[in-house]
């Protein structure tokens, strides 16, 4: 969508963030392309930020690995994972004025709808027919008008020529998946193990919209936790068991004026509500990370994605969403996350279509003895018989050994009675008259059982191969920042005047700390300077600004959601202050601290965002102070 459709807190927040470099429409200058955006100094580390706090809680602090594979990959892989047949939006085309956009959309956006997605295209053609609903761009009607598939995938030729597609992935989780061969090597074959992955997805949706919130091109952070789903040794669900939020399951989201269920992690999973107990984990650490990146927990909420609403491959999934609307106005729910519960689906895909092998081999806790079908087929009988499709033929009887042995212990008691009633035996089954029948490319061939070779040995097995479960916590980080953005976005006022402050958690904020001397002569500048290069030196991210009034440099900090400032005046350099140019108060108060102390030789002012609070730190202390105040090892208010 382009920027200038945006209403309320949206519109302020577009402009802010435009104006004060945290992101953009891409190629402005070329008249820009709706859904790519670029992060200015202020969004990229954010983004950073946001990127690194999570990495740090789902891949450190959960000891997973994480990978890097590239985002394009050719077009066996999307063939296997089930996007290049099941990987599309419902298009519907203006008459007029020849537009195209998400039918899906158009009926969510006018009609009390809440899921088209999940309706399907001949249920949303008819609920566009039945409202007469109309094209956003002109208002012609577009009942009538044919829902087709279109594909989110990105497709490009690798190397000259276009004998080799590629697509530009649609989600990072591929690049993990078809290396898993490798992974569970280096995860030495043991389950449960998570590969975690954070890179650019492109999908090339129909109508870009809600600036970051519907985009081409986005940043994904995703975490592959592969499970055997027969292993009762689950996560740690106590850890996360307390967290309260909100879940609006499929049950509560049918029932007429269902609402979520306020409740927590814990019990939700007893209820049998989210059923899965890794799921169910993944929820609880996933909602005490969005608040602590500054997600306002009032305006967020777990739900349950209806049947028709799942992706190819979940069994079940559970959307993050966040409340984006702005107060006052109904609440408008964007996915933050999807957590799904893949089963086996992947990997059997890849273990099908690929030649390595994607299972691990579960050891049974005891050995078990177990009687395994075998066949040795004749083949100087079969070769005459079935010339070319012999081959073929003993392969087909090895697998019929195997999934159905009974068809041949049948064929043998009807040889041995040997009754002959000529009667045409059954397709991949036990004939009447003694054979065995197997299907090789739709045709039949019918075998004696005695030129099977068929026998059961009896064999003691210490484990099995199985192909291992997927749970998936997938989050977007461009989404995530935006509502950060959102829900931390203030207006106060300071001084008489409106203040427009970005309450962002000290973790996460762009810049950790303003410096600035208060004036810029009398060696001020050369100080502070040296104060700027000293934080920096303990790894903090700092401003430096010596200019304009005090005051106005706070307010260009608040904007940009800087949690605080240092100011060093004449106190830090050990000379009695000139005061002989007034500043407004918040910048007098810069010298002299809130408290009403008075300014001590080697000392400088620190003020806090949210509060304006101001305190007098010796600069001595300053870094080790702002690193514990980031941490959030250390409370402002408490210093
Ligand atoms: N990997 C999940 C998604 O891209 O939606």
């Amino acid at each position: 969508m382009s920027e200038d459709n945006e209403t309320g807190t949206s519109a302020d927040l577009t402009e802010l963030a435009k104006r004060r470099g945290f992101f953009t429409q891409s190629a402005g200058a070329y008249g820009g392309v709706s859904g790519f955006y670029t992060f200015g100094p202020q969004g990229a580390s954010l983004k950073d930020n946001i990127e690194n706090s999570w990495r740090d809680r789902f891949t450190l602090q959960e000891g997973n690995m994480e990978i890097d594979a590239p985002t394009v990959m050719p077009e066996p892989v999307f063939e296997a994972s089930g996007h290049l047949d099941g990987f599309d939006d419902m298009l519907v085309e203006c008459p007029s004025c020849g537009e195209s956009h998400r039918a899906d959309h158009i009926v969510e956006d006018n009609t009390e709808y809440e899921e088209a997605e999940g309706l399907g295209p001949d249920r949303v053609g008819q609920i566009i027919e039945e409202y007469e609903l109309v094209c956003p761009t002109c208002g012609t009607g577009l009942g009538g008008r044919a829902i087709e598939d279109f594909s989110l995938m990105f497709e490009t030729n690798i190397g000259p020529g276009s004998s080799s597609s590629g697509y530009l992935r649609p989600e990072t989780a591929q690049g993990i998946f078809v290396e898993f061969p490798q992974l569970k090597e280096y995860a030495r074959n043991r389950l449960p193990f998570g590969v975690t992955q954070i890179g650019r997805a492109y999908r090339n949706e129909i109508s870009p919209r809600k600036s970051l919130l519907r985009v081409r091109e986005f940043t994904q952070a995703e975490l592959e936790l592969f499970v055997d789903p027969e292993d009762g040794d689950g996560p740690d669900l106590d850890s996360v068991a307390d967290v309260v939020a909100p879940f609006y399951g499929v049950e509560q989201q049918e029932a007429e004026d269902g609402e979520p269920l306020e409740i927590t992690v814990g019990e939700a999973h007893e209820r049998g509500l989210v059923a899965d107990p890794w799921i169910a984990y993944y929820l609880g650490a996933g909602a005490e990370w969005y608040r602590s990146i500054g997600v306002d927990m009032d305006r967020f909420r777990f739900r349950q994605h209806l049947s028709g609403e799942r992706a190819h491959y979940a069994a079940d999934c559970w959307d993050a969403e966040a409340d984006v609307s702005g107060p006052g106005v109904e609440p408008d729910w964007i996915e933050l996350a999807g957590f799904a519960y893949r089963s086996d689906y992947d990997l059997s895909k890849h273990d099908e279509y690929s030649d390595e092998d994607y299972t691990v081999f579960r050891q049974y806790d005891e050995p078990v003895t177990v009687e395994r079908p075998t066949v040795d087929p004749d083949m100087s009988a079969l070769g005459p018989a079935f010339g070319g499709a012999a081959g073929d033929v003993a392969d087909a009887l090895a697998e019929l050994a195997a999934e159905d042995p009974e068809a041949f212990r049948e064929a043998r008691s009807a040889s041995d009675r040997s009754s002959g009633d000529g009667e045409k035996p059954r397709d991949g089954d036990a004939g009447e008259d003694g054979s065995v029948v197997v299907d090789v490319d739709g045709e039949s061939y019918e075998v004696p059982v005695e030129q099977t070779g068929f026998a059961v040995e009896e064999v003691t097995e210490s484990g099995e191969h199985i192909v291992p479960h997927v749970v998936e916590p997938s989050l977007g980080i461009d989404r995530a920042l935006y509502t950060v953005l959102d829900h931390c976005y203030r207006e106060d006022e300071v001084d008489g005047e409106e203040r427009t402050f970005l309450e962002l958690p000290a973790e996460v904020a762009p810049t950790t700390v303003g410096v600035f001397p208060l004036m810029d002569r009398d060696g001020l500048s050369e100080r502070a300077q040296e104060v700027a290069a000293d934080l920096r030196e303990q790894g903090l991210s700092v401003a430096y600004d010596d200019s304009g009034a005090i005051g106005r440099r706070y307010r260009r900090q608040d904007e940009v959601g800087t949690p605080f400032c240092v100011t060093v005046d004449y106190a830090t350099i050990g000379e009695a202050e000139d005061d002989s140019e007034g500043e407004p108060s918040e910048a007098q108060s810069a010298s002299e601290p809130s408290s009403g102390e008075q300014p001590r030789e080697g000392t400088v002012t620190v003020r806090e965002r949210d509060t304006t609070a101001q305190k007098r730190i010796a600069t001595e202390d300053l870094p080790e102070t702002l690193v514990a105040l980031r941490d959030g090892d250390a409370a402002f208010s408490e210093m």
